[in-house]
């Protein structure tokens, strides 16, 4: 199947080919007997997919694989990221899938180990990572299968189950991930004093600590404050604590640490708005650290409800947005203004607010439409 793909000619068609409209080709005949159009098709969609999620791989002699398995791969920047924080001699990926968690998590390790149980997938994988010049032992087996019969241990175990039922829609309970952490969570700490999980953003903290037991450190995990990824990390020496780490990459945001279990015993003290305005990124929100912003930062909430923060000196090294800004009547709002607006914990959705003022999008200017103890009020940076 590689040598086929790599055959010059249809790398350069597949090269011609990277900005053409999918569709249209899919339904044209392909000029190479033994290449079908799907298949060049999948290699347009990889070197596509490569350029936003791996550029690393767009090189010569690289395959891709089928589009689930490009959806289902990590991008290199979450990736890159992790590859950081791990560091050992035996490392083993149990879900390798497109390998690139592996490639990178494996970064500082002497003895990589890949298992996957898709054939085809881990052919490709294997093929790339000779071209990358990376060694590896690729195991083509189910993960349980392997845990039955492995006899050895592992500095670092990495899984970044199939979030996918059969019916391919997205699941978010751990019970329906492939493979079922819950059931096989004390065999792989038994074998590893490092087991590193990659989960959906959507997944409830609170609801993980109560299945996995030997959690000891979470990662909530934004690119350009979209929370890309929650990362659990369990071990079998767990001292009870768990340390949680909010980060979002590619701003100039810091990260924050808590211990989980902080927002139960922290408090907010509310007031009005006072000059400076904040904004907790979305791996803050997401924590649901609401109390803890409060009391780490020293500031003051506007209401229960409104996840916006507030003082009269600028604090440092919020995780978030901070600007300065005043409360107007929406009468002073005029229309065809420009603003970047913003509702939070009030009844109109941005594009209502957007029709109902009549105003443009964008800009440099911020609305915050919200709600302080003391009723509804409109904010305007100065
Ligand atoms: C989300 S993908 C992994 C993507 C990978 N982290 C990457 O960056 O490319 C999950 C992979 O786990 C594999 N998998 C799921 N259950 C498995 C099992 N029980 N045994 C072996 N592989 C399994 C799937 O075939 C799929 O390729």
């Amino acid at each position: 199947m590689e040598e086929k793909l790599l055959n010059k000619e249809v790398q350069n068609y597949i090269n011609a080919n990277l900005h053409s409209d999918l569709h249209g080709l899919l339904l044209k005949k392909s000029p190479f007997p033994d290449v079908s159009m799907q298949e060049i098709v999948q290699q347009i969609k990889g070197k596509q997919t490569a350029q936003k999620k791996f550029s690393f791989l767009l090189k010569e002699g690289i395959v891709f694989p089928p589009q689930l398995n490009l959806e289902q791969a990590s991008s290199e920047k979450t990736a890159l990221y992790k590859s950081n924080i791990l560091k050992g001699k035996t490392f083993i990926d149990l879900t390798s899938g497109f390998g690139i968690d592996a490639y990178y998590l494996s970064q500082k390790f002497e003895k990589i180990t890949l298992v996957e149980q898709n054939s085809e997938l881990l052919e490709i994988v294997s093929h790339n990572w000779g071209i990358l010049e990376k060694k590896a032992r690729f195991l083509n087996q189910k993960l349980e299968d392997f845990l039955a019969e492995n006899r050895n241990t592992f500095d670092v175990i990495y899984l970044d189950p199939a979030r996918r039922d059969q019916n391919k829609n997205k699941v978010f309970l751990l019970e329906d991930l492939s493979p079922n952490i819950i059931e096989i969570q004390d065999k792989l700490i038994s074998i590893s004093n490092e087991v590193v999980i990659k989960l959906s953003p959507l997944i409830d903290l609170k609801y993980l600590v109560s299945v996995l037991p030997n959690i000891f450190r979470i990662e909530i995990i934004a690119v350009k404050n979209d929370v890309k990824e929650v990362v659990v990390f369990l071990s079998g020496e767990n001292s009870g604590q768990i340390i949680c780490k909010c980060v979002n990459l590619e701003s100039e945001e810091s990260e924050l640490e808590y211990q989980f279990g902080d927002e139960e015993n922290a408090q907010s003290e509310y007031s009005d708005p006072e000059k400076f305005i904040y904004i907790p990124n979305n791996s803050i929100l997401k924590a649901g650290i609401f109390n803890v912003i409060s009391e780490k930062f020293g500031l003051k909430k506007l209401h229960p409800n409104t996840h916006i923060y507030t003082s009269n000196d600028k604090v440092k090294n919020f995780p978030g947005r901070a600007m300065e800004m005043e409360v107007v009547d929406g009468k002073q709002i005029k229309k065809k203004e420009q603003f970047n607006i913003i509702s939070k914990n009030y009844p109109l959705k941005p594009e209502e607010i957007k029709k109902k003022y009549g105003l443009k999008d964008g800009g440099e200017s911020y609305l915050i439409f919200t709600q302080s103890k003391k009723g509804k009020i409109i904010l305007k940076s100065v």
